[in-house]
């Protein structure tokens, strides 16, 4: 073999050696985001700042792991910790994707916000097809073991999320129709049991402004305190577009505060009908500064954001004709929404 030949062949060996490399740390770095960090503008206003997070995603991309790391003081498994990925068949448990979403967030010194124990949607098919006293039995079992595993990492939980309908009944899910009503405080008591320092949040859709939904939602959390069951929080998801917020928000959550209860924002998107244009995306960016100055304004315990890029969002994933949904465009750069968030945290 050739001089030249043994170094074009070692060249090429070098160039995939490099380029496997690459792949394995999961791509290239983020650009650093200007300003200060969202985590440390929101430590000084005393709230804790939080996106949803892709486990799949983090795990292969850098750019992305390296963002959630800097920019924020929580994370919420996105769908990781919920029914149907981590408890697939009965009392076998899938810990292993939340487990590695957990371990970053130590890593970055970030709190986990558990999401969730009882909801209607992802739900394996072996809970639906159960009875009601196995039903009771499952979903205790099911809150024990979930919170057992993670009582050093994740200090707060939606316990139940989405159990109102939005005409104001009580959503005719599973739990509903086989337990009745009073599945939602058998499920906190059973999570205080299980986990007593965890905060436990009651966690809904739709229920920012006074509706019918949030009245009825209302009166079921001031039943849960006068019976003595133990809630702590009440979580606003506020997926919201550029229709804006309730005009009644901020008194929406000061009632529900009235009654001795945290109050957080845990899911806030604000999406766009597509295709976006810089005056959608100025009108988006005012929305989350309202988002935050809301939230503020209640003395929340914490913002979280369900995503922060446009290329990894429910939004453009599930409702048609809509997305550009979160802070950051598909290729991680800042709309005016990160400055809107990070100037209104800052002020
Ligand atoms: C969504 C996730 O973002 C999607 O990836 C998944 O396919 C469906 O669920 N309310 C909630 C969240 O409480 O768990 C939902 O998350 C969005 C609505």
């Amino acid at each position: 073999m050739s001089v030249a030949r043994g170094l074009g062949i070692g060249a090429a060996v070098l160039v995939i050696l490099l380029f496997v490399g690459y792949l394995l740390r999961g791509g290239s770095d983020a650009e650093p985001l200007p300003g200060a960090p969202l985590r440390e503008v929101a430590k000084q206003r005393g709230i804790e700042i939080g996106t949803a997070v892709r486990g799949d995603v983090q795990k292969r991309n850098r750019a992305y792991r390296q963002i959630i790391a800097a920019q924020f003081s929580t994370v919420t498994p996105e769908n990781e910790m919920k029914w149907y990925a981590i408890e697939p068949e009965r009392g076998e448990y899938s810990f292993g994707p939340a487990d590695a979403i957990v371990k970053q967030a130590r890593e970055a010194r970030q709190k986990v916000r558990g999401h969730t124990l009882v909801w209607h949607a992802q739900l394996p098919e072996w809970v639906k097809a159960l009875g009601p006293s196995e039903l009771r039995q499952a979903t205790r079992e099911h809150i024990r073991s979930v919170m057992a595993e993670y009582k050093a990492d994740v200090g707060v939980w939606d316990v139940v999320n989405e159990p109102i309908s939005d005409d104001g009944g009580l959503r005719q899910s599973v739990f509903m129709r086989r337990l009745g009503e009073g599945f939602i405080a058998d499920a906190f008591r059973t999570a205080r049991t299980a986990d007593p320092d965890a905060k436990l949040y009651l966690n809904e859709i739709g229920a920012e402004g006074i509706n019918a939904k949030s009245n009825r939602l209302y009166e079921i959390v001031r039943g849960l305190k006068a019976q003595g069951v133990p809630i702590d929080g009440v979580g606003f998801q506020t997926h919201a577009n550029l229709d804006g917020l309730a005009a009644d928000f901020v008194a929406n959550m000061q009632r529900f505060k009235a009654l001795g209860l945290d109050i957080a924002i845990t899911e806030a998107d604000v999406g766009v009908p597509l295709p976006a244009d810089a005056d959608k995306l100025q009108a988006q960016a005012r929305i989350y500064e309202q988002i935050v100055r809301s939230c503020l304004t209640v003395d929340c315990r914490s913002l979280t954001l369900w995503g922060f890029t446009d290329g990894r969002s429910w939004i453009s994933e599930t409702q048609a004709g809509m997305g550009a949904a979160t802070l950051l465009d598909e290729a991680l750069k800042p709309k005016p929404a990160f400055g809107a968030v990070q100037g209104a945290l800052a002020k």
